[in-house]
């Protein structure tokens, strides 16, 4: 038998059935669409409700309970007075912004008493979902392969205008269209969006954020990962900003929460946001991230990471300030360690490469198919071969520079409309507020900056930067600097923080309120602010144009490769990739065997914690009150044969954005939060692998306890509607 030679040892048949067929309990699923394509295999793993009951434009149902939090997580409304659960994790930043040494709920957590305490968060939304449609007829009519790139946009962006003014016309709601299957179909979606969300209740980092980094991803797991919020309405259950007279929404819909427990093989729904996949790309697209992509970007962030780590180890005050940086640096650094190995014992690439030989038979034996399809694939593979050298650049100018990168660069970026304003001979007045605006952005950057930290990172960046970045992509400033200090990086360094006022508070906060036209020239020196400028300048000439070049055929390449696959697999049942719209995923309790002859049960429970109770590791000290509690073994009704059940796992497909989403039984009753996934199947964006592919939950009986025993909050329970 041929065996092509790159470690080819699954049998073929074997990887034909896993490539092509969709795999039982995969699927991101569209609610609107459930009756035609899911209803009848979710009754038939035992759900006893209906589609509607889920989703229904005609009554309350399921959907009206779910909300989009913020930007990037799941929430689910848990009483009729406007409760809402998502995880420690979403709320963090929030629970962060009110933290301070004197009230540090970071640390000791934090629990409303009473309305009046409840704390508002200027900026945090919770979006429900009012309606969806396909606009797919409307959106591409008369558009097919022949239409230019530019005019296809075009075309799209008025047509999606005009059916958004028409979905809004004469209501408070807001709308977008969103593009599915890489642009072969496009939803509306109608929402309503809250704007007085505020903070209720949050556990101590120490249950809410337990076993914290080192946890992260992995299973066995005992992270409390909760925190409680309230919507609030104007008078008349309408969305409003933030005001005292304010009144806690009323929802269509919340969820009943059960405290009947789950069993292997018991029917679980997760319900929520899941913010992007990419379930259909080329092998080519898989070798650009685990050869290319992830170990640099891996590289660069673990020493980003152990100079944070030190300093958070050393200083509470440091640890308060960096704890949200540090914990979303680490989160896909871990990650993409997980995808990689996931990807390889998996087998993906040659999985896809015969996938992709099967497909080109499959062109191939057709004319009209050949000429429609039969260049995708070459045009891929060479695409992809400059496309990772761009990637890699676009990530890596954020990693060094700018989002992920050296703050004071990134904060000096601020200053540029000082410049700007400059350059075009304004009178003073009109620097006003963009001076006012630059105070409260320093206000917020000094808050969470600790300048010896980023004048280590500054750094090592740098070394990195010269080791992974070819020299004609050096800025000039850059270049300047590599002259005067060659690989001194640590002088390097000193350097630019000694000569920077931009790191120093009190300067900064001088000179926002001495401000006058002539400042301009103090600002123009400072090597902080010439570095950044320069790199921004060079990033926005050398490399955006011609990542978004690449990027755009590879885009118009997906739109045509998910084409001819659906066409391919004709038959099959197919689910659009995740992108932050509302998407039902199912499946059931389950616990699943990492390693020969390791088997992970499907929970976990309170002696799991004391078990790991360490007090010299930050990440597995125990709050004293929590052992006391476990001491007692007084759980009440939230046990289950004497045990205090914590976290679970079930098949759930779930990505970054189902956070927070509420998990759902059989009975359409809330068991569990979402909050992770496992490290064997977290490649799950990529493929997933219905045997490791486990969503974490925290077990709804834990959260109760917790603010039931713990807290004292005993009055947001009985808010509740309780299954028992
Ligand atoms: N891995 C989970 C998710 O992707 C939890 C992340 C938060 N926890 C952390 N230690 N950073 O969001
Ligand atoms: N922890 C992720 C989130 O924040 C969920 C996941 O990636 O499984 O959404």
């Amino acid at each position: 038998m041929f065996v092509m030679k790159r470690k080819l040892t699954v049998s073929f048949t074997m990887l034909v059935l896993l490539g092509r067929g969709l795999l039982a309990d995969e699927g991101m699923w569209i609610p609107l669409l459930l009756e035609k394509y899911n209803i009848e295999e979710m009754q038939g793993m035992g759900f006893r409700l209906t589609a509607e009951d889920v989703y229904s434009i005609n009554r309350a149902s399921m959907k009206d309970a779910v909300v989009l939090f913020g930007g990037g997580c799941t929430g689910e409304l848990i009483s009729d007075r406007g409760l809402l659960l998502t995880n420690h994790h979403c709320g963090y930043g929030r629970i962060q912004a009110h933290s301070t040494l004197e009230h540090d709920y970071l640390t000791h957590g934090f629990w409303a008493m009473s309305p009046e305490e409840e704390l508002p968060n200027p900026g945090l939304t919770a979006t429900f979902l009012v309606r969806m449609e396909d606009v797919t007829e409307r959106m591409l009519e008369g558009i097919d392969e022949n239409t230019p790139f530019r005019k296809r946009e075009k075309i799209l962006e008025e047509r999606a205008s005009a059916i958004i003014d028409e979905a809004v016309k004469g209501t408070h709601y807001t709308a977008v269209v969103k593009p599915f299957f890489q642009g072969n179909q496009y939803f509306l979606f109608v929402n309503e969006v809250f704007r007085d969300v505020r903070l209720v209740g949050a556990p101590p980092s120490a249950i809410g954020k337990f076993g914290g980094d080192t946890d992260n991803w992995e299973w066995p797991r005992h992270t409390g990962d909760f925190s409680l919020f309230r919507i609030y309405a104007d008078k008349n259950n309408m969305p409003a900003e933030y005001s005292p007279d304010n009144v806690p929404y009323q929802p269509k819909k919340f969820f009943p929460v059960s405290l009947k427990g789950v069993k292997p093989g018991d029917f679980t729904m997760v319900f929520g946001y899941p913010g992007s996949t990419a379930r259909y790309v080329p092998s080519d697209h898989i070798e650009m991230l685990t050869e290319n992509l992830y170990p640099e970007l891996i590289k660069i962030r673990s020493e980003k990471l152990a100079i944070m780590n030190a300093a958070m180890e050393d200083s509470p005050a440091v640890r308060i300030q960096y704890a949200a940086k540090n914990a979303s640096l680490s989160n896909s650094w871990k990650r993409w360690m997980g995808e990689m190995q996931g990807l390889e014992k998996m087998q993906v690439i040659d999985r896809k490469k015969v996938f992709e030989r099967e497909f080109s038979n499959w062109v191939q034996a057709d004319k009209q198919r050949t000429e429609k399809y039969g260049r995708l694939l070459a045009q891929y593979d060479s695409l992809y071969g400059i496309f990772g050298k761009y990637n890699l650049l676009y990530q890596y100018f954020n990693e060094v520079f700018f989002r992920y990168g050296s703050e004071i660069i990134l904060f000096a970026g601020n200053f540029r409309v000082l410049e700007d304003y400059w350059q075009g001979d304004s009178s003073l007045a009109a620097y006003d507020a963009p001076v006012e605006r630059l105070q409260q952005v320093a206000g917020n950057f000094f808050d969470d900056y600790h300048p010896p930290v980023d004048r280590q990172m500054f750094a090592a960046v740098a070394r990195l930067f010269e080791t992974t970045v070819e020299e004609e992509f050096y800025p000039e400033v850059w270049k300047q600097m590599k002259k005067k200090y060659g690989n001194r990086y640590s002088e390097w360094s000193d350097g630019l923080f000694e000569q920077s006022w931009l790191d120093d508070a009190s300067q900064v906060k001088s000179f926002l309120a001495g401000f006058s036209p002539d400042s301009v020239n103090k600002l123009i020196q400072d090597p902080a602010y010439r570095l950044s400028m320069d790199a921004r300048r060079f990033y926005y000439l050398r490399i955006v144009p011609e990542y978004m070049r690449l990027r755009q055929q590879i885009s118009e390449l997906d739109r045509l490769y998910m084409k001819a696959q659906i066409e391919f697999r004709e038959g099959e049942r197919l689910y659009p990739d995740a992108n932050l719209t509302l998407r039902v995923s199912y499946g059931q309790v389950m616990g699943y065997e990492p390693r020969d002859a390791v088997i992970y049960r499907h929970y976990t429970t309170l002696a799991g914690v004391m078990e790991k109770d360490d007090p010299n590791v930050y990440d597995y000290r125990v709050p004293e009150k929590l052992k006391a509690l476990y001491r007692e073994k007084d759980f009440g009704r939230y046990a289950e044969n004497g045990e205090l059940p914590v976290c679970f796992l079930a098949t759930n497909h779930t990505t970054g954005g189902n956070s927070g989403s509420p998990v759902i039984n059989a009975d359409g009753h809330l068991i569990g939060i979402n909050f992770d996934r496992v490290w064997e199947g977290v490649m799950s964006d990529l493929m997933f692998n219905p045997e490791k592919s486990r969503n974490i939950s925290l077990d709804i009986r834990y959260v109760l306890f917790l603010i039931d025993r713990y807290a004292g909050a005993g009055y947001l329970i009985d808010e509740m509607k309780l299954v028992e």
